[in-house]
């Protein structure tokens, strides 16, 4: 690595791009400008004129971006991960929110705009990206999230104490017994990727946790059945599910939910890049002998 103090920001810019982009880094200029920016604190807009300036490059720059190009997540560096209207504090322990996991949200808030008070958990909330998404998004919600490990809740609790969300650490399988057919709805982004799928991208594979990655069994559907089976125990009849998956499980999930017969109006969802991303699903109302 060439920059230096005393470089201009436009050098250090361009060089910390050209280093990126030897390490792999998926948007090396992006990245670079965030760095920057992360140590200036201007913004993204000001930072590029300062960069058509001749501005000098911050103290710090350069191990910043040594750590970049050793694939550490840029929200681990920064501490920050933006997921819809939020700013999610991050780091080693947690998930970092996906954007597509923000289509997920809206499937939320779409399916609770006009029911009063609605009633809502997020199971596996990881930073709290969807609970406090739908906290801050819907007045008047009354949202829990539930959180099994440690450290991910320590993160969650950070985000959503402000925006009022009730924490749980407990396991998506058997958490809030006391809230059994109380709930309005049910949200899930559970870990679902398959055993021998293990990421590519060493920001995943080495810093996501890897209970938040592996969903249990070959095809990583052990957290995904339970967290449907949740859903089923705390939910009103007529209350909705929906849930994150992988664009191939698609098909498999939607057979899951119709195969328990407690499950009306199955349905996927595709993301903004047309994949099979989601699955909601309408519990059905018990019959009075059942
Ligand atoms: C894929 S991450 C999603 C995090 C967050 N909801 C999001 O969308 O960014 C799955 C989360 O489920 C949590 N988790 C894994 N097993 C769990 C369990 N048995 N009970 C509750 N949470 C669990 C993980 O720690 C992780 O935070």
């Amino acid at each position: 690595m060439t920059f230096y103090q005393g470089q201009s920001l436009a050098d250090a810019v361009r060089e910390a791009t050209a280093v990126l982009t030897d390490a792999g880094v998926p948007s090396p200029r992006v990245d670079a400008e965030l760095l920057a920016d992360h140590l200036l604190g201007v913004g993204l807009g000001r930072l590029r004129a300062m960069v058509l300036g001749d501005a000098p490059a911050p103290d710090g720059y350069r191990e910043l971006v040594e750590e970049r190009a050793g694939r550490v997540p840029l929200q681990h560096i920064t501490g920050v991960a933006y997921f819809r209207h939020l700013e999610l504090r991050v780091g080693p322990g947690v998930f970092i929110p996906r954007p597509e996991t923000e289509s997920v949200v809206q499937l939320v808030i779409d399916h609770v705009s006009g029911l009063p008070n609605p009633k809502v958990v997020d199971l596996g909330t990881g930073s709290g990206a969807i609970a406090g998404s739908i906290a801050f998004e819907v007045p008047g919600a009354e949202v829990h999230a539930v959180e099994y490990s440690m450290l991910a809740h320590a993160w969650a609790a950070r985000n959503l104490e402000p925006l009022g969300v009730i924490l749980v650490e407990g396991d998506l399988r058997d958490a809030l017994p006391e809230h059994n057919g109380t709930f309005d709805v049910v949200v899930s982004n559970p870990p679902y990727i398959p055993a021998e799928a293990i990421p590519t991208e060493p920001e995943v594979a080495l810093h996501d946790p890897p209970e938040a990655l592996y969903g249990g069994g070959a095809d990583g559907m052990v957290l995904p059945t339970a967290a449907a089976a949740s859903a089923a125990r705390l939910l009103k009849p007529g209350g909705y599910f929906v849930m994150e998956h992988a664009e191939v499980q698609a098909a498999w999930i939607a057979g899951m939910l119709q195969r328990t017969g407690r499950w009306n109006n199955v349905t996927t969802h595709y993301d903004l890049n047309g994949k099979e991303r989601a699955t909601s699903a309408i519990l059905a109302t018990l019959s009075p002998d059942e």
